[in-house]
């Protein structure tokens, strides 16, 4: 780590930066209202889902958006967590400005704003139940003290939601950011200027150029967003998942999962059908989430973000995948829809479907919980049109389920209970996988 001179140095550039350009530049006008899937990492019901298998309403949790910038997050975090009551902060005072200016025009005037960095978060004299730090954490001059300023006013079971740089993914950009330097182009001039000479050098590079070729050809009209979120960001650093797991132990924090879960599972990298060789078979049955993460990453680094939920270490996780669960505990369970599924947009497609026994592709929807297409047929959808209204038990919506399909299609025989309830107990898990819904179970 960089000794104290040169973390109060990297301190003010990274503050510099962001009060010329806060980010992200999105313009006032844009209300992401429909925007569900963008909304999905946003709704701390996912998390503490995540976290204990329950389901959380959002009235009256205190929420933290760490380090807001121009307030598109902390507006995200409005909208997915309705009735929640709502802090950010963020080292630049113009980012502060101008995530008020953003709030107020949409009525969350309520939401309390404060122009200060994270690590001094104990002064607000607050804890939070959900704490979100979204593109934020790569660019602190010691992560770890981060983590343990967000971890130190984290609730007894909250969930913090932050993000690193992907070192593997994102070598390009840190090869960037080390030209720059050594040009002098960001230490030594003004931010202007230093968007200025990062620009003409990759302007003036051939097409075959590498950087040119791989982070500069197809950016016309956006250069300066780019070069300031990318090429020439002040404080920006690359992690492991190795890393990432030592910030959290040195923060007494577990983790609870990647946010993007189903993107991250190691055997889906190897040819579907096949068994694996006998080696790596062994190897990934004992392995450590640690251990099974880390070997997705030197195998196939594609995202560019370490996109993870994390809580306290002493207050460890209780969840249990619906697909593990014995037929027993089916009977004490309540389904819940996810709630950032309940828009007008959601709505007309699901009415369209369900009265037409038609599929759906739920990327639009949901996109992030799954890297392949996602199409969902009438019967899930169904599940989807029940829970609608409120949530069920899982005895209820199984007596619902036999009067809507009283013929067996295959012996045209009486459905029975019991039969309605193994199709249920067969169909639910995957949707509960996806966070289409939640189920608690011992509840019921
Ligand atoms: C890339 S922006 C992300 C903004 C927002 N979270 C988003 O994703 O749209 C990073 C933000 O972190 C803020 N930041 C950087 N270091 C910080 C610190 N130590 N404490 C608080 N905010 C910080 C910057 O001022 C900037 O607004």
């Amino acid at each position: 780590m960089a000794d104290g001179s040169d973390t109060m140095d990297i301190f003010e550039r990274v503050r510099e930066q962001f009060n010329y350009a806060p980010y992200p530049a999105t313009p006032l006008d844009y209300f992401p209202k429909n925007d569900s899937n963008m909304q999905f990492p946003y709704c701390a019901a996912n998390a503490f889902y995540r976290r204990d298998g329950r389901y959380v309403p959002s009235e009256g949790l205190q929420i933290l958006d760490a380090g807001c910038g121009s307030g598109v997050t902390t507006l995200r975090l409005c909208l997915a967590n309705p009735g929640a009551q709502i802090t950010a902060i963020d080292l630049s005072p113009a980012s502060v400005a101008v995530a008020r200016e953003r709030l107020d025009k949409y009525g969350y005037t309520d939401v309390a704003l404060y122009a200060m960095p994270l690590e001094q978060l104990s002064e607000l004299g607050q804890t939070f139940d959900y704490i979100h730090c979204h593109e934020t954490l790569y660019l602190l001059p010691d992560p770890q003290a981060g983590l343990q300023s967000m971890a130190a006013v984290l609730s007894e079971r909250g969930v913090i939601r932050a993000n690193l740089h992907s070192k593997y993914q994102r070598h390009e950009y840190f090869r960037a950011q080390e030209l720059f330097a050594y040009l002098g182009a960001t230490t030594d001039c003004d931010q202007e200027t230093a968007v200025a000479i990062a620009t003409e050098t990759l302007d003036a590079l051939a097409e075959t150029t590498q950087l040119h070729a791989r982070t500069w050809r197809g950016k016309e009209g956006r250069e300066k967003d780019t070069l300031l979120a990318n090429h020439i960001l002040e404080g920006d650093k690359g992690f492991t998942i190795l890393d990432l797991f030592d910030l959290l132990r040195g923060a007494e924090l577990d983790l609870i999962d990647m946010v993007n879960w189903r993107h991250w599972n190691v055997r889906n990298l190897f040819k579907p059908g096949q068994d694996l060789p006998d080696y790596l078979q062994v190897a990934f049955e004992s392995a450590t989430p640690e251990q099974l993460l880390h070997t997705f990453e030197l195998l196939h680094p594609v995202h560019r973000l370490l996109d993870f939920w994390c809580g306290r270490a002493e207050v460890p996780s209780s969840y249990s995948s619906a697909g593990d669960r014995p037929p027993t505990d089916w009977e004490t369970a309540t389904i819940y829809l996810q709630p950032v599924l309940r828009t007008e947009k959601f709505r007309a497609a699901l009415d369209q479907t369900v009265a037409h026994g038609l599929t759906l592709d739920m990327r639009p929807f949901l996109g992030c919980t799954d890297p392949q297409s996602l199409t969902l047929f009438a019967n899930s959808l169904l599940i989807f049109h029940l829970l609608w209204q409120e949530p069920m038990t899982f005895v209820a919506l199984r007596q619902l389920w036999q009067r809507l399909h009283p013929i067996d299609p295959l012996t045209l025989a009486p459905t029975t209970l019991e039969a309605c309830g193994e199709a249920l107990r067969l169909m639910l898990p995957d949707l509960e996988d996806y966070l289409f819904i939640m189920i608690e179970f011992g509840v019921g």
